[in-house]
């Protein structure tokens, strides 16, 4: 198990709807504000990095869209030590564009950014913007690329590259990213066949989405066996949609009325869209494949974590979660807000102290279930 804490980020909610697909009360908002607002709750409630999420057309809902790195810049603005991961994909994006945009943001908030490269899923909205859109495999090619790319522009002089999606000649970015440690971190979402293979070569951190921890542990082994043959080391971080409560009656109630109002027309066009993930790989495995409506509810099967009930069983969870190498906990929560500060201040306390136990007597914790 990693020495080091387990680190804590958010989804940020640039679009609007809130993070599940119902009609029960969210209390969050995609407005900037809001955004600035809840960037410096979380900063001060311990948490270290916020995700965006990058979207150009409605899906399951989110019908208004604000773009990631520009609202990434502007939470960076808001904050001092906070870093935000802002989401990409490429195909719009151009690696040379994003390393260059990457950079400056990086000099203008004090090296604190990082990038999320998500390789797609929605066919109708690359249609919408007049994009290719390639198989699942190929995404992944080109995912794989566009990483390489970017780290050898970030990092080196003179840089060329001749690959099937992108060709550099000779070219030299000035300035260099103020991360030279060495450049700014490189998180990736997906976790097919596919995925895994790009993590365990290229990516410094992988995004998986919500699941068991025998799933998460299943993910872990074989990313990391595989990154070890490589000679390379990736870093993992897991969904989780959090719901917690004093009591474990109350936290249950609020899933049982999220799924009971849940939106089935936004559910199941969404279960449609996204057979074009995972389930479209060779081996038709990886995000969503296996996932049931209410899983869908929460688009990244965040329910799936269960970090659903007291602050105590959710430490405790969490710390289950660290014991099989998970290294970050990716949250989202219902009433944005107000969570954040009371996962401040009732769950996170729980987590360290877990962990200092831990440290002191490494024998196995009796875990909740
Ligand atoms: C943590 C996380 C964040 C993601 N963020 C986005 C996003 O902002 N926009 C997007 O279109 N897809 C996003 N994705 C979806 C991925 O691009 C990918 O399509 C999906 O995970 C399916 O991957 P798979 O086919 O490898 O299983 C995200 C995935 C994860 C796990």
């Amino acid at each position: 198990m990693s020495q080091e804490q387990i680190k804590f980020a958010y989804w940020v909610p640039n679009v609007s709807g809130g993070l599940v697909v119902s009609k029960i009360e969210q209390r969050t908002s995609w407005n900037i504000d809001y955004n600035r607002k809840l960037a410096q709750t979380a900063e001060k409630a311990g948490f270290e990095y916020a995700l965006s999420q990058i979207r150009f057309t409605a899906g399951y809902g989110a019908e208004f869209q604000h773009e990631s790195v520009a609202i990434s810049h502007a939470l960076l603005a808001a904050t001092d030590k906070l870093r935000v991961i802002a989401a990409i994909l490429p195909g719009p994006w151009n690696p040379v564009v994003l390393a260059k945009q990457i950079a400056t943001i990086d000099h203008l908030t004090n090296g604190r950014v990082a990038v999320n490269i998500v390789s797609g899923w929605f066919r109708g909205e690359f249609q919408a913007i007049g994009e290719p859109w390639l198989e699942h495999d190929e995404r992944y090619r080109r995912s794989e690329e566009f990483i390489e790319v970017l780290k050898g522009i970030w990092t080196t002089d003179n840089f060329s590259y001749q690959g099937d999606f992108y060709r550099i000649h000779n070219y030299s970015l000035k300035p260099k990213p103020l991360q030279q440690a060495p450049h700014p971190e490189i998180f990736q979402g997906g976790s097919s066949r596919a995925a895994r293979d790009m993590a365990s070569r290229v990516s410094d951190w992988y995004f998986t989405n919500g699941n068991t921890v025998e799933g998460i542990q299943a993910q872990v082994d074989d990313i990391r066996a595989k990154a070890a043959a490589n000679g390379h080391s990736v870093k993992v971080g897991v969904n989780a949609f959090i719901i917690a409560r004093d009591t474990e009656e109350e936290a249950r109630a609020v899933l049982a009325e999220i799924i009971e109002k849940a939106d089935p027309e936004a559910v199941n066009a969404f279960g449609h869209e996204v057979k074009q993930a995972g389930k479209a790989s060779p081996e038709g495995e990886g995000n969503w494949a296996k996932s049931t409506f209410e899983d869908l509810v929460q688009y990244n099967d965040g329910f799936k974590t269960n970090l659903i009930g007291t602050p105590q069983q959710i430490a405790e969870r969490i710390v289950a979660l660290k014991a099989v190498g998970v290294d970050l906990i990716l949250s989202g929560f219902l009433h944005f807000q107000e969570e954040v500060a009371y996962f401040g201040d009732k769950v996170l306390p729980l987590v360290r102290e877990l962990e200092r136990e831990l440290e002191a007597e490494p024998v196995p914790l009796k875990l909740a279930a």
